[in-house]
């Protein structure tokens, strides 16, 4: 069963691993998944990755893989050797590319997600890379072809997680970063949501990052969003 604190995801978003392992020591049993994103993985490396594994933490290798099919089976192959939970790659490399990235995942123990439109992307820009027509006819074209290719689900922001969740079906995972507690700065997200409000839409995850790093009590801030998703 999923409780609202596996439902959790912190970015760990920081320089060095130095502060990310400080900040693992404060969030250990109070979120579901710590991310592993490539700030972090350039400066740390697997090293660090198998360290939060080995505490028994879940990890989410953000690291939206997009190559060639053989190489970016190679990748996940070694993500599932890793041990993580949650790997992603971008849609937009392909159905082949993804179908390859499914092929290579371990029987069991590892999901793995697509990146559909980064939510950095209006339609203007876009038009500038090649993709025509509006952001969510894009968002939806690519996550049904994730879940055609095998992939366990998509990114998605809260904007897109109702058109995902229709198109897609129920069993689909959606992922949702964008994610600001009521009364929290929204930084440089433009398009977010409160914890609620996006598992009410139908998110099975959200991705906080600032809200809870740069609060006085991290794990504080943890658990207020874990109680308000269980609505209490
Ligand atoms: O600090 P904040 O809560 O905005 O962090 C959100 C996290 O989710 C960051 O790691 C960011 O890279 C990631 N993300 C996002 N939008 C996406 C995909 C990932 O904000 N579309």
């Amino acid at each position: 069963m999923t409780t609202p604190r596996d439902r959790l995801i912190v970015a760990l978003d920081v320089q060095d691993a130095t502060t990310a392992r400080a900040m693992v020591d404060r969030l250990a049993g109070h979120v579901g998944m710590f991310k592993v994103g490539t700030q972090i993985f350039t400066a740390a490396g697997p090293d660090f990755v198998r360290e939060v594994i080995a505490r028994g933490e879940k990890v989410f290798l953000d690291l939206k893989f997009h190559d060639i099919p053989n190489t970016v089976a190679g990748a996940v192959s070694s993500a599932g050797q890793l041990g993580v939970s949650l790997v992603d790659v971008h849609a937009l490399g392909g159905k082949d590319m993804m179908e390859a990235a499914v092929g290579a995942l371990p029987a069991t123990g590892i999901r793995l997600i697509a990146i559909t439109i980064l939510t950095s992307h209006e339609e203007e820009t876009l038009g500038t890379i090649g993709v025509s027509g509006s952001v969510a006819d894009s968002v939806r074209r690519l996550a049904v072809l994730s879940r055609e290719a095998g992939a366990d689900g998509v990114v998605a922001s809260p904007q897109e997680v109702a058109l995902v969740r229709e198109a897609c079906g129920p069993d689909f995972l959606i992922v949702t970063p964008g994610i600001r507690p009521v009364g929290s700065s929204r930084g440089d997200q433009s398009r977010t949501a409160t914890p609620a409000a996006a598992v009410a839409a139908g998110a099975d995850y959200i991705v906080v990052g600032r809200p809870i790093l740069e609060a006085t009590d991290p794990a504080a801030a943890a658990d207020a969003i874990v109680r308000e998703l269980t609505g209490r």
